[in-house]
């Protein structure tokens, strides 16, 4: 009867810690992917570089079409602020991302949060909502 008891009491710890641990995980992880919310940026329009990094955010001109992406990295939340041999990487624990925003290197296994944004109708400033 006892090892009966055991048994259960070790397999109610397990759920617990596994529980605790997956919630932990969550607030690490869904913290930093939450971005700028309804904050409003607005830059010069630049289509002569590929690659512009700011606080908040990163504006990739590609394939002729300007993305602007948040800067955290979706593995732990640090700031995208470099690009190597064609390549966003995050100086924290090496993620890479291509300019498309996909992971092609983890440890991060999400893409980059895509920002909303539009061009001013002057088309000289791109207008960017979190
Ligand atoms: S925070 Fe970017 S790889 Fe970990």
């Amino acid at each position: 009867m006892e090892i009966k008891n055991r048994r259960v009491f070790l397999k109610v710890a397990a759920v617990g810690f596994i529980s605790f641990f997956v919630f932990i995980w969550n607030k690490l992880t869904l913290r930093h992917i939450v971005t700028t919310g309804t904050e409003v940026a607005s830059v010069p329009l630049n289509k002569n570089k590929e690659v512009q990094f700011f606080d908040k955010f990163i504006i990739v001109n590609s394939d002729h079409q300007t993305t602007v992406f948040s800067s955290h990295c979706s593995h732990l939340g640090c700031k995208i602020d470099k690009m190597e041999n064609g390549k966003l990487v995050c100086p924290c624990h090496g993620s890479e991302y291509d300019l498309h925003g996909e992971v092609i290197k983890g440890p991060a296994y999400k893409n980059l949060t895509v920002l909303n944004s539009s061009v001013s109708d002057d088309e000289k400033s791109i207008i960017i909502k979190g």
